[in-house]
């Protein structure tokens, strides 16, 4: 596996990778690499000639410098990681290369980008449009992949896609949530929880699924009011949010017969690890 650090290593890697006629798959990731991450990269391996990983955590996405300084950090086993799983590149870059100057752009993602996560994080999915759209002009790839547990942040992805003209043909992969064998949604923060944290945290999709049962029998309003009294009930998790919308524009639904895949969103604090997660009803 080579690690390139510079852009213009990568633009190199990929132009050469792409006369040559062969397919690209990219996974952009923030490090603290897990199995959710490396089932995207499995995915990627499976329909692409080469496969592309980078490992970065964006500062322009992160509206809380707390959570910023906080998020683990882990390059050696993040690259060891990717070497067993037969990665052709891993691009790690540094913040200056990245932006070598601020990125100032703001992005007209709409509505899309306006709730839940858009509402509770000002700035995210700018921040996030920013550096995937970096990333995907250094790459180029045929096919990107993003992980399911972050429900949102690929109807945003699609988005930004669309505004910067399609990359080319670019296909976004969405890749099902990978769960721990208590439930509890993969994610790189869940190394943050406490022992007590970690055992209440997997009561969060419990209360999902059961939202999936109670929707036969319940508004969507009722359901969102049962699921977070449920949530709230397990000592040390406190419900953000958690809005039913529909699959493809993210929006609020009233009523079942309002989306044809209505999604539920959640956001949970267990202690002060802020955990998501979402189901398809
Ligand atoms: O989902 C993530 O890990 C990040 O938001 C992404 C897509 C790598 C951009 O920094």
């Amino acid at each position: 596996m080579k690690v390139i650090r510079t852009a213009q290593g990568l633009r190199d890697w990929s132009a050469e990778v792409l006369a040559a006629g062969l397919s690209l798959g990219f996974v952009p990731t923030m490090g603290a690499l897990h199995a959710g991450h490396m089932s995207l990269v499995e995915k990627a391996r499976g329909a692409n000639d080469r496969i592309a990983v980078s490992v970065f955590v964006n500062p322009t996405q992160f509206n809380n410098p707390t959570d910023l300084a906080t998020y683990p950090r882990t390059e050696e086993a993040d690259l060891a990681m990717l070497e067993a799983a037969g990665v052709d590149v891993a691009f790690v870059p540094t913040v200056d290369e990245m932006y070598p100057e601020p990125d100032t752009r703001v992005f007209d993602l709409g509505p899309v980008a306006e709730v839940m996560e858009g509402a509770m994080r000002p700035g995210h999915f700018n921040g996030v449009a920013q550096v995937v759209s970096r990333l995907f002009a250094m790459v180029r790839p045929t096919r990107a992949y993003f992980g399911e547990k972050d429900f949102q942040q690929i109807a945003v992805i699609r988005r930004m896609v669309e505004l910067e003209g399609g990359f080319d043909g670019l296909e976004i992969v969405d890749v099902p949530i990978k769960r721990e064998a208590d439930g509890l949604a993969m994610s790189s923060r869940n190394v943050r929880l406490t022992p007590e944290m970690r055992q209440a945290a997997p009561s969060i999709r419990k209360a999902l699924l059961h939202a999936v049962e109670l929707a036969g029998a319940m508004t969507p309003s009722e359901v969102i009011d049962a699921t977070i009294t449920e949530i709230n009930s397990v000592p040390g998790l406190e419900t953000e949010y958690f809005q039913i919308v529909d699959g493809a524009t993210c929006q609020p639904i009233k009523a079942w017969h309002e989306s044809e895949q209505p999604v539920g969103c959640v956001t949970v604090y267990a202690g002060d690890v802020r955990l998501i997660d979402n189901i398809k009803f």
